[in-house]
């Protein structure tokens, strides 16, 4: 682990809240951020003290090098409050280790343990009114580094930035997603940067999601770099598909990412009696399960909407329409078990709750 130099967060609040001035009811997913940041530069081969600062514009060198090489990784946590004001994360460990995995894919230092929970926690604290109780209702949580070096060298950088922004949201995606399966584009490739959450991954999707747009499909679903012939994972999710009454799952690799509801789903499976396998999937055994009837349901899983039910497919111009889904399709019971227990109102028996106190 890095060496750190200080521990204490240097904190200046904010003078007045801006919460008045937002509509909670009508929130823009990523567009409003509450009051405070956190940060914490990377200088001289160490973490210095961190800071937490009134959210707002910085100033950063036009040769930093993430504006050059994309040097850059982040996360995407929630955090969530109970009917009584408790405050929680769900599995922040998990996004503690993947964001150090990512970092050390980019050549960015680790970020230390104790510095993200304190700044975590110190941070939620400050801004806890901008939480909202109530199914749907979250603080969406972006801790991301950026290389920050004024150097427009192709090499990593010697300084970053640890930051932590925070952004009330409603649920994500609302009904129904249609999706195209990737035959031509790739999001990632062997031995790739596929399964960090590293910010050019999603810079590379933006285009050929684009393409899927014009064309009425709000997401695409990737398949392998090679042959195009094995489902992956779509832009921000992990997909699910159930066949009969077995859900599948690919198994993640180089060029997936480890979706945290994804690895929940498959434990809250195994703890309901679903069977779920993990095991590649192939685009063809989609398309004979559609046309046998066994293919029940497709679903996109990851922490901005949890679940999000796919009502038809796209494969080689042919459109493949789903079955409606209804309150006993595994995608509505998956989705209202992680939301209990995400939301403190089931037994949380894996302990993926971190209450923030
Ligand atoms: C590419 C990709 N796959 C899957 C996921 C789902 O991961 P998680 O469940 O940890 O949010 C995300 C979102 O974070 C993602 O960006």
């Amino acid at each position: 682990m890095t060496k750190v130099s200080t521990y204490e967060i240097d904190i200046v609040k904010a003078q007045t809240s801006k919460i008045h001035d937002v509509d909670f009811d009508n929130l823009t997913f990523g567009r409003v951020f509450t009051d405070h940041m956190f940060y914490c530069d990377f200088i001289d081969g160490e973490w210095q003290q961190p800071k937490i600062k009134p959210y707002g514009p910085m100033s950063i060198d036009p040769s930093a090098r993430v504006f050059h090489y994309g040097q850059a990784v982040f996360e995407g946590m929630k955090a969530y409050k109970d009917d009584h004001g408790g405050v929680f994360l769900f599995r922040p460990d998990e996004n503690f280790a993947r964001i150090n995995k990512s970092a050390k894919r980019l050549a960015i230092p680790e970020f230390p343990k104790e510095y993200f929970f304190e700044g975590l926690t110190t941070l939620l604290k400050l801004d806890k009114e901008w939480i909202k109780s109530g199914e749907g209702n979250s603080l969406y949580i972006r801790p991301f580094v950026i290389a920050t070096d004024s150097a427009i060298a192709a090499a990593p950088s010697d300084n970053y930035r640890f930051m932590i922004i925070c952004s009330p949201a409603k649920a994500y995606y609302k009904g129904t997603v249609k999706v195209l399966i990737a035959e031509q584009f790739s999001r990632s490739a062997n031995g790739g940067v596929g399964f960090a959450k590293a910010a050019g991954n999603y810079a590379a999707q933006f285009y050929p999601t684009n393409l899927a747009q014009e064309k009425g499909f709000q997401q695409v679903i990737w398949t392998d770099a090679d042959t195009h012939t094995f489902l992956e994972e779509a832009g921000t999710m992990n997909v699910f598909f159930r066949i009969g009454d077995t859900l599948i799952t690919a198994p993640t690799s180089d060029r997936i990412l480890d979706g945290i509801t994804r690895k929940s789903l498959i434990q809250l499976c195994e703890d309901n009696a679903i069977k779920c396998d993990v095991r590649p999937i192939k685009v063809d055994e989609l398309v004979e399960a559609y046309k046998n009837g066994s293919l029940k349901e497709i679903f996109g899983a990851g922490t901005a909407a949890v679940i999000s039910p796919i009502s038809a497919f796209e494969h080689r111009d042919t459109v493949y329409n789903l079955p409606e889904i209804n309150e006993n399709s595994y995608s509505s019971i998956l989705k209202q078990k992680m939301l209990n227990i995400q939301h403190n109102l089931a037994e949380d028996k894996h302990n993926w709750r971190y209450e923030v106190k």
